[in-house]
């Protein structure tokens, strides 16, 4: 079984190039979303602990390959000098079940996040999104940008956190790019002339970190703080004025912005699963003048798309460590001798 440590990953993803990993991952999660139908999946069984929730994410794509991830989220965390989101996960075989791979997933969670939200956002902002909001400067941040640049001409990021210093660390880290950086006093400010919103604050509550009367017509928002029973970021106002994507329904209307609808509102204002925007089922955006929301919670197809492209380049690489995870006997049944001898 292969391990991929972070260091491993570091060194899978400096070999092949950021942007490249980024851009073929981009195209993963597309051919993942067209199989939409064949994998077996389920909303995420999450188990809520104070200050924080511990979340499973299994899917099996019934020809090669079945993923999970663990994942938590404890935003108060960076008090103690923590991640407020970490993450393991596994790739197996489902011919004989072995495990093939276990890898961290705390930075694959953060590309494939923002993977996920450059998929999304190509088919639902403007063709002509040149502005790019980030509220919320933490760990997830700079990957949004990083991804959502590939998709848009984006020549400017305004950007706003209550933490100064996580603004100063999203400065630092973005300052040598083509795009112009603008430090915002606070969201309305960053929301100046916005095309595309990202919103990926922390905070295990229902809080109002972006208003309706902020946000303009024509814009796409992606709200991705908004992702577990009780825990929220906009208005909910702004959600019956939009057109709403979501990943998988039955997991989004239980832990996504649309948590706090009716089943039959949150039927009626979500358009779309991604997958049927991927497929050109449906369409993201019909005109210029529509607000588009992609309401993302993270789902166990991303993982799965994530690990499948790391297992191949590990493979291509020749990276990651080999390690007896599983027992390796001469006798399958005599799994005793591995301990006694
Ligand atoms: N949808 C998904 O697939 C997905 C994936 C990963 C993370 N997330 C979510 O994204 C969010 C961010 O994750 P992270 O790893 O970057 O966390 P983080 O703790 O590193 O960063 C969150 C930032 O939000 C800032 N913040 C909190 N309240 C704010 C407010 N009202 N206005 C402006 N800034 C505010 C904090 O100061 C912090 O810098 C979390 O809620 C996490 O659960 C979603």
């Amino acid at each position: 079984m292969k391990i991929i440590t972070v260091e491993a990953l570091s060194e899978i993803i400096n070999r092949h190039g950021f942007e490249n990993f980024m851009r073929d991952l981009i195209e993963v999660l597309k051919q993942d979303f067209i199989r939409w139908d064949s994998f077996t999946k389920m909303p995420r069984p999450a188990i809520h602990v104070d200050g924080g929730v511990l979340e499973l994410m299994p899917i099996c794509d019934n020809k090669q390959y079945y993923s999970f991830k663990y994942v938590n989220c404890h935003p108060k965390n960076p008090l103690i000098g923590l991640s407020t989101v970490v993450a393991t996960g596994q790739l197996s075989r489902i011919d004989t079940g072995y495990p093939l791979l276990f890898s961290e997933m705390t930075i694959l969670t953060a590309l494939r996040t923002a993977a996920t939200s450059a998929l999304a956002t190509d088919f639902m902002a403007r063709k002509d999104s040149r502005t790019l909001v980030i509220i919320g400067t933490g760990s997830q941040s700079e990957f949004q940008v990083l991804a959502l640049q590939l998709i848009r001409d984006i020549k400017e990021v305004r950007f706003f956190d209550i933490d100064t210093h996580a603004m100063d660390k999203f400065e630092k880290n973005l300052s040598n790019h083509q795009f112009k950086l603008v430090r915002c006093k606070n969201a309305e400010e960053a929301f100046e002339g916005a095309d595309i919103i990202t919103v990926c604050t922390a905070n295990k509550a229902q809080v109002v970190v972006i208003k309706n009367d902020w946000i303009a017509s024509g814009v796409h928002i992606n709200a991705l703080g908004g992702d577990t029973v009780g825990k929220t970021e906009l208005e909910l106002s702004i959600l019956s004025r939009s057109r709403i994507t979501v990943e998988y329904f039955d997991q989004s209307f239980i832990e996504g912005e649309i948590q706090r609808l009716t089943r039959k509102d949150a039927k009626k204002f979500v358009h779309a699963e991604l997958h049927e925007l991927v497929r050109e089922v449906k369409k993201g955006r019909e005109n210029k003048n529509e607000i588009t929301i992609f309401d993302s919670v993270g789902i166990a197809l991303e993982d799965y798309s994530a690990l499948r492209l790391t297992y191949e380049l590990a493979e291509e690489y020749d990276i990651g460590k080999e390690l007896n995870l599983t027992p390796v006997t001469q006798d399958p049944k005599d799994l005793i001798s591995c301990v006694l001898y």
